[in-house]
């Protein structure tokens, strides 16, 4: 990426997966951090990253109270008449305004559809860091790879991994650099079910064959979801100017998007991880 902006993709085809979420926390956390943030949302009918970050900006003009605030990048989807102009064009919008951003921010988050679209792809080849989270759940894990229902044993595949494992020979080709690509289950229940269990065994087993690292992630928790109308997160609640106590709960949210963050190994973050 031109002038070292370091790209995150967070995409997964499987719709509700976590995705909005994951990339708004990520995004507040990089920015307490003290880093230029930009974003891109890639979803261009729901626009929850680009609404979340407009809540935000009434926020603080409602409040008074300055919030760090990313740059927003805005694609919009094309009117051309044919398939094939208008994916053209929104490829050429999005390469222009990643470039846009990259001179101004060291992180640019994208956040992708839970659909199959060319826009997204094209946004996957341009991955420094791809992060899908899951839903911890058998049905959402098929798309990363079929198990065996028998041996548990992963007989090949999923329809995402080979998406992912076309695009990265793409990206080789266009950036000579290849993704690094982190899963994270998504609303973990704090209750050891059978489900939780079984996803914790095959789950690792998968990393090498299918070229991804697992890393923790959110767990289920009313926090990650109340925040949204205000643009705010719980990472922000300690800040002067908010009052809201801060639970066990929240606490517990905060550490669990400092250790995602920690298992991203994004360029000099582990050196501020201390500043969220
Ligand atoms: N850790 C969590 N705890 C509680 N609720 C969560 C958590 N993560 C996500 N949610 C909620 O789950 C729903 C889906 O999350 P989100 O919108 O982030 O998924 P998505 O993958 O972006 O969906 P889409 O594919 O539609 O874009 C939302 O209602 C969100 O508030
Ligand atoms: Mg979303």
């Amino acid at each position: 990426m031109g002038r070292g902006a370091h790209v995150v993709v967070i995409g997964n085809e499987k719709g509700g997966s976590g995705k909005t979420t994951v990339a708004m926390h990520l995004v507040v956390a990089l920015l307490r951090m003290g880093f230029r943030v930009g974003c891109i949302d890639l979803d261009h009918r729901q626009q929850s990253l680009g609404r979340y970050v407009s809540n935000r900006e009434q926020w603080v003009g409602r409040s008074g109270i300055s919030l760090p605030m990313p740059q927003m990048g805005v694609v919009r989807p094309s009117a051309a008449e044919f398939k094939s102009q208008a994916i053209a064009e929104e490829r050429a919008m999005f390469d222009a305004v990643l470039a846009g951003l990259a001179e101004v921010c060291e992180f640019i988050v994208v956040d992708c559809p839970g659909a199959d679209v060319p826009l997204a792809r094209h946004a996957h080849t341009h991955a420094d860091t791809l992060v899908t989270p899951i839903n911890d759940s058998l049905l959402d894990l098929d798309l990363l790879g079929r198990l065996d229902p028998v041996t548990w044993k992963l007989k090949s595949a999923g329809v995402y991994a080979n998406l992912v494992w076309e695009l990265r020979q793409e990206r080789r080709k266009t950036h000579r650099s290849g993704i690094d690509w982190v899963v994270t289950r998504s609303r973990l229940s704090s209750i050891a079910d059978r489900n939780k269990q079984k996803l914790a065994e095959v789950l690792p087993a998968m990393q090498k064959v299918l070229g991804f690292r697992l890393a923790d992630g959110f767990g289920e928790r009313v926090i990650y979801r109340y925040l949204w109308l205000w643009g705010l997160t719980v990472l922000d609640l300690n800040q002067p100017g908010i009052e809201m106590e801060l639970t066990k709960s929240h606490q517990a949210a905060r550490v669990e998007v400092a250790a995602l963050l920690e298992s991203l190994w994004l360029p000099k973050v582990a050196e501020r991880l201390g500043r969220i």
